[in-house]
C-alpha cells in the first residue's frame, strides 16, 4: 500500500501537490531546500484550503488536520527515509532530477516508488544513473496546473514497471480524486499538453491573421468545442459527428490552417515588448494591479466549479 508520500519542491506544483494528498487523508513529507518558499507554501495552502471551504469541498473543522498532516523538512534525507510514493516537482533541469533520482535511489527503502512531475524530460535519461532494481518502481506522474484543483494525472506506463504497480500508483491517484490517464509512450509532452498545444497553435494564428478580436476567439472556443470537451473527448465527438464528416472537413481545412512547428512569431514579439498576461499586467488582455487579486480568485472560483460539476460525470 502506498500511504506515506514525500514531495519534492514547494514551489508552483509541490505545494498543490502536497495539498492534495493531505486533503484525502495522506501524510505528506515535504523537502524544499528554500526557508522562504517552505513559508510562502504553508500560507498558499491555508488560503487555498479556506477557498475550498468557501466552496464547500471542504468542512472548516477539517483545515486544521489537513495541515497537520503536512512536514515540511530542510533535510532530504530525514523527509524521504521512510516514504512509500515520493515525486519530485523541482525546476526542469536534467541534471538535477538526475541527481535527486540517485539521492532519492539511496535513501529511500526498496519498495518506493519515485515520480516525476517533469513537463518534457525523458525518464529513461532522468533515471540513467540509478540502480536497476529502482528502475523498476519510477515513473512520470504528471500534474496539471492549478494541482490541487485541475483532474486529470498523466501517469506512465512506459515498459519498466509491472502493471500490478502501476494500477497501485493508479489507485493511489483515484483515492485522492484524480483522472488518471495512462501514457504508454515517452514522447514530448505526453498527451495533455499536445492537444493544447495544437489547439493554441491555430488560436494564435486566428488571432495573427485578425480573424476576430481576442474576446471573440476565447468565447468561441469556450462556448464552441471545449464546451463539449468539457464532458466529452474529441474521440466520442467524432463518432457522434461521424467519422465521414470529419474526414471531408479535415480534408477541406487542415490544409488552410497553421502547421508551424515553432511558437507564434505575435508571442515572441509580446514577450519582447514584456506583455507577459497576467503578470506583467497585459497579454491579450489588460489586468490593472488593484484588479488582480479578484481576477485571479475569480480564475480559480470558474476551476473550482467545473471540478464540482466533473463530479456529476465522472463519480
Ligand atoms: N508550473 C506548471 O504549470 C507545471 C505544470 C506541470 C508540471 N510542471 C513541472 O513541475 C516541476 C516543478 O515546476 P514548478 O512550476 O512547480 O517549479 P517552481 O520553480 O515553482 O518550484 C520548484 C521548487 O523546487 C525547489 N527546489 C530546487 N532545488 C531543489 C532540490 N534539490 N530539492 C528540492 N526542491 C528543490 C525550488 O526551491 C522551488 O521551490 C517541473 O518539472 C515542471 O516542468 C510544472
Amino acid at each position: 500500500m502506498l500511504k506515506k508520500i514525500g514531495v519534492l519542491g514547494a514551489g508552483t506544483m509541490g505545494h498543490c501537490i502536497a495539498e492534495s494528498f493531505a486533503m484525502h487523508g495522506y501524510q505528506v513529507n515535504v523537502f524544499e531546500p528554500i526557508e522562504e518558499v517552505r513559508t510562502t507554501a504553508i500560507a498558499l495552502i491555508a488560503e487555498e484550503l479556506s477557498l475550498f471551504v468557501q466552496e464547500e469541498m471542504l468542512k472548516e473543522e477539517d483545515v486544521a488536520s489537513v495541515l497537520g498532516r503536512i512536514n515540511f523538512f530542510d533535510d532530504l534525507s530525514e523527509a524521504m527515509a521512510d516514504r512509500d510514493y515520493v515525486i519530485e516537482a523541482v525546476p526542469e533541469k536534467m541534471e538535477l532530477k538526475q541527481s535527486l533520482f540517485k539521492q532519492l535511489d539511496d535513501v529511500c527503502p526498496a519498495h518506493t516508488v519515485i515520480a516525476s512531475n517533469t513537463s518534457s524530460l525523458p525518464l529513461s535519461e532522468m533515471t540513467s544513473g540509478i540502480s536497476e532494481e529502482r528502475k523498476t518502481r519510477v515513473m512520470v506522474c504528471h500534474w496539471y496546473n492549478p494541482g490541487h484543483i485541475m483532474p486529470i494525472a498523466e501517469l506512465s506506463f512506459f515498459g519498466n514497471m509491472s502493471e500490478e504497480l502501476f494500477n497501485e500508483v493508479r489507485d493511489l491517484y483515484l483515492s485522492i480524486g484524480k483522472q488518471p490517464v495512462k501514457v504508454l509512450k515517452d514522447i514530448p509532452g505526453l498527451i495533455a499538453n499536445r492537444i493544447q498545444q495544437a489547439v493554441a497553435r491555430e488560436v494564435f494564428s486566428l488571432i495573427e491573421m485578425e480573424a476576430a478580436a481576442p474576446e471573440d476567439i476565447d468565447r468561441a472556443l469556450m462556448f464552441g468545442p471545449a464546451f463539449r470537451y468539457a464532458t466529452s473527448g474529441q474521440l466520442e465527438i467524432a463518432d457522434f459527428g461521424g467519422l465521414d464528416i470529419w474526414a471531408i472537413v479535415g480534408d477541406n481545412l487542415l490544409k488552410e490552417m497553421d502547421n508551424r512547428r515553432e511558437a507564434n512569431p505575435l508571442i515572441k514579439a509580446k514577450m519582447k515588448e514584456g506583455k507577459l498576461g497576467v503578470k506583467t499586467g497585459e497579454g491579450f488582455f489588460s489586468y490593472p494591479e488593484d484588479k488582480i487579486a479578484g481576477i485571479k480568485e475569480k480564475y480559480v472560483r470558474k476551476l473550482i466549479t467545473q471540478l464540482k460539476v466533473s463530479k456529476n460525470y465522472t463519480g
